[in-house]
């Protein structure tokens, strides 16, 4: 099948604006753009905006168990960490994921993956970590690898939290005896990742299970200064890890590591903006040459599925200048997931995701807060018509 894109106003092709009228694609690549021909199906842009498709290289949508009664708590100004000593936190979400059926998991985490798709996502990185124990942790991979999505899912293995009944040094041995040795053999999982944080796992534990799981062929992402400083984003550097995420408290020494070992900077505003908190200092990683991706971090903590309100808070919140958010929501989050080949972008020879928007600039995508502003998704040359 061969699909046209014609009478588009402006491509953003991940990088910048171009001014080429039509793309042109087959068998689900992109195989010209600019330049008119003829094609199957062929849909009017009618002179709007046409990007990439959204690269949500960050999120936990892998549950059950949602938390909606923290919002009360949020609201007297509970932190994170008291929430979680009031019963709410990971660890409740744990316990209801522990409960339910690999099916029920499967069926709410496509449901979840549907609704990101209608908002122009088009690659979903999807983490583990609400299962904790070795049967749990498997049937949420399982679930994830299983999944019938619109979209494309990249897994990832998380160690996400110390349970009740082991300590750290425990339970870091439990997963790496238990747990990562399957997920490498039945290649379940394309990344291991680690919230390094005072309270779940500590700098030598996190190296300890990342060393192990590249060991077994993942490629390692790190949960960094989330809340404190800075050992963390310092293994990133260390591992050359394919990210690190959060980064809220990261200083500049460590910025400037990150930049010179190639570990992108995934920045997640929708996360201090549920816990009202400081946003990660954007401006000064983009001074000192870090590659910045952003995403949803999706979760029951912050249950954000639409990348465009991501795309609204890193400007107006975290002031990334409007072209430089747009790729860290498309190109830059490819690279977070080391994809950046196939997807991210709008250039002949790629995987044909791509975008056709409501509107006619970039800026309008942060400017117009809340609604919507995806008419079509075209998913590997498919597309799928949003407004009709
Ligand atoms: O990335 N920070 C750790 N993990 C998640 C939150 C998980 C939760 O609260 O359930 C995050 O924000
Ligand atoms: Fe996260």
């Amino acid at each position: 099948m061969d699909l046209l894109i014609r009478n588009i106003g402006k491509i953003f092709d991940g990088r910048k604006i171009i001014n080429e009228k039509e793309i042109y694609i087959e068998n689900g690549k992109i195989k010209k753009i600019g330049g008119k021909e003829r094609a199957e199906e062929v849909i009017d842009a009618d002179g709007n905006l046409v990007m990439p498709g959204f690269i949500d290289s960050h999120t936990h949508i892998a549950f059950a168990g949602y938390r909606d009664f923290e919002i009360n708590w949020k609201v007297e100004g509970a932190s994170y960490m008291e929430i979680s000593k009031r019963g709410g936190g990971i660890l409740y979400t744990v316990r209801e994921t522990k409960k339910a059926t690999k099916e029920r998991i499967k069926k709410e985490m496509m449901e979840r993956a549907r609704d990101m798709f209608h908002h122009g996502t088009t690659t979903i990185e999807v983490k583990s970590g609400y299962g904790l124990d070795r049967e749990n942790e498997i049937k949420l991979l399982e679930a994830i690898n299983e999944m019938d999505a619109e979209a494309t899912i990249v897994p990832t293995f998380l160690a996400h939290a110390i349970p009740e009944e082991m300590n750290e040094e425990e339970y870091t041995d439990y997963v790496i005896d238990e747990i990562i040795p399957e997920v490498g053999e039945r290649k379940l999982a394309r990344f291991a990742d680690v919230f390094c944080e005072e309270g779940y796992f500590s700098v030598t534990s996190s190296e300890r299970i990342l060393r192990a799981a590249m060991q077994h062929g993942m490629t390692p992402k790190i949960h960094a200064d989330e809340f404190s400083c800075c050992g963390c984003s310092r293994l990133a550097a260390l591992l050359k890890a394919a990210s690190a995420d959060h980064l809220l408290e990261t200083g500049e020494e460590e910025m400037k590591l990150l930049a010179s070992n190639n570990v992108v900077a995934t920045l997640l505003p929708a996360t201090p903006f549920v816990l009202n908190e400081k946003y990660a200092d954007a401006v000064k990683m983009i001074e000192n040459g870090v590659d910045i991706a952003i995403a949803t971090d999706m979760n029951p903590n912050c249950y954000v599925s639409n990348m465009q309100f991501i795309i609204q808070l890193a400007v107006y919140r975290m002031r990334i200048p409007v072209i430089t958010a747009l790729k860290a929501a498309t190109l830059n989050g490819a690279k977070a997931l080391g994809i950046d080949d196939m997807k991210g972008s709008i250039e002949v020879g790629k995987d044909a995701d791509i975008l056709i928007t409501s509107v006619k600039t970039p800026e309008f995508i942060p400017y117009h807060v809340g609604s919507n502003l995806i008419d079509v998704v075209v998913k590997d040359g498919v597309p799928y018509y949003l407004k009709q």
